[in-house]
């Protein structure tokens, strides 16, 4: 199962064979928000993960329930649940990776930064408690807006005097899904062979999918460019419509995030061949956070690969240049919110 999450034979994406390793070294997981849509199926995902020694479950909502429901599973993983804030710090204690998908999610006609005001306090309080915590651990931001929900956790981080940026990251592998699953579909291949980059950031136009680096090389026309780029962009917003005031995407996305948690505990148990998209603080461009291919090691973001942002049709260079003042907006908002709180 765990072979479906990327591709294979793919330089960026290989070697499951790890996963027999008896030498491999096990980790503990902590879910915030895990009674949620994405929380639950999540938690399913990490509890069927080899490398996965203990998860904890923490929601302000009760995770009784699902912690037995999701134990019954004959996996080793110990599933612990929390529930309540006096329980969260200790959901935290030796965690390796926190996962966040904690917050409210779109219903139709709403935009991904009307979600700010309610999720920018749960996330600023739940990185407190991270910092408090487990200020080693790495950080995966589900929660809505990313591209503003990042910047808050690292300044909430730098105030504490526990920021690593290396260990900070927004999720934005479901584009990649997303992109691989549509490319495939549309130019007739084999979907485990497809590895589509997406660079920019979480929302609208800073999603970017550069298709000219789309692996096994393939060729577009404009036209068709434009289709994938414009569904790419805007398939969480397919999916908030196709739910019709039930919320977004949550199993999608589960999936997505898993295989990010997944690629996160290889890169800790020591694989050198870990590639992930992720919007992280980065100087690819002047913009202090930006999505990209990096990767992973036993210390989090390990190098960036430029090249990947070089050598683009004219069409990704303007949809580039066009995309960074929506998120540097995201970013500067985010900065200011964790400064002028009281
Ligand atoms: P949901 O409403 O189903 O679940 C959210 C959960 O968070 C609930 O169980 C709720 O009790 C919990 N919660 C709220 N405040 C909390 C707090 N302070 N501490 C702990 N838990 C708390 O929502 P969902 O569908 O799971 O989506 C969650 C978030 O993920 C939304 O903001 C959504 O926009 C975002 N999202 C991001 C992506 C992405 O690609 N990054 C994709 C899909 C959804
Ligand atoms: C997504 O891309 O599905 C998520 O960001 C949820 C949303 O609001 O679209």
């Amino acid at each position: 199962l765990v072979r479906t999450f990327a591709p294979r034979s793919q330089k960026y994406c290989k070697n499951y064979q790890h996963h027999l390793n008896p030498q491999a070294s096990y980790y503990k997981v902590a879910i915030l928000g895990a009674a949620g849509g994405i929380g639950q199926p999540l938690s399913l995902l990490v509890k069927m993960s080899p490398l996965v020694s203990d998860i904890n479950l923490y929601d302000i909502a009760n995770v009784k329930g699902i912690t037995a429901d999701v134990s019954h599973c004959n996996t080793p993983a110990k599933v612990i649940g929390f529930t309540g804030t006096s329980e969260l710090a200790d959901s935290l204690k030796g965690v390796d990776v926190v996962v966040i998908p904690a917050g409210v999610p779109r219903k139709p006609g709403m935009t991904r930064d009307d979600l700010f005001n309610t999720n920018a306090s749960i996330v600023k309080s739940l990185i407190e408690a991270v910092a408090d915590n487990c200020p080693q651990a790495f950080i995966h931001i589900i929660t809505n807006p990313v591209n503003s929900m990042v910047p808050i956790a690292a300044e909430v981080l730098k105030l504490k005097g526990v920021y690593d940026p290396k260990k900070l990251f927004g999720i934005t592998t479901l584009d990649v899904v997303r992109s691989n699953t549509f490319v495939a579909k549309k130019k007739n291949l084999k979907l485990i062979d497809v590895d589509v980059p997406v660079v920019g950031g979480h929302a609208g136009i800073t999603i970017l999918p550069i298709l000219s680096k789309t692996r096994p090389s393939v060729s577009f026309t404009d036209e068709e460019v434009q289709e994938l780029t414009l569904r790419i962009q805007n398939a969480g917003t397919e999916v908030v419509e196709a739910k019709a005031g039930e919320g977004s995407a949550t199993l999608s996305m589960a999936y997505a995030a898993a295989r990010f948690v997944e690629s996160s505990l290889r890169a800790l148990d020591g694989d050198a061949d870990v590639y992930e998209c992720a919007y992280v603080e980065s100087n690819l461009t002047e913009l202090p956070f930006f999505a990209s291919r990096i990767k992973l090691g036993r210390k989090g973001v390990e190098a960036f690969i430029p090249s990947e942002l070089q050598g683009l049709t004219e069409f990704e260079a303007k949809a580039l240049e066009a995309l960074k003042p929506e998120l540097k907006a995201s970013i500067d908002k985010g900065v200011a919110f964790v400064h002028k709180q009281p």
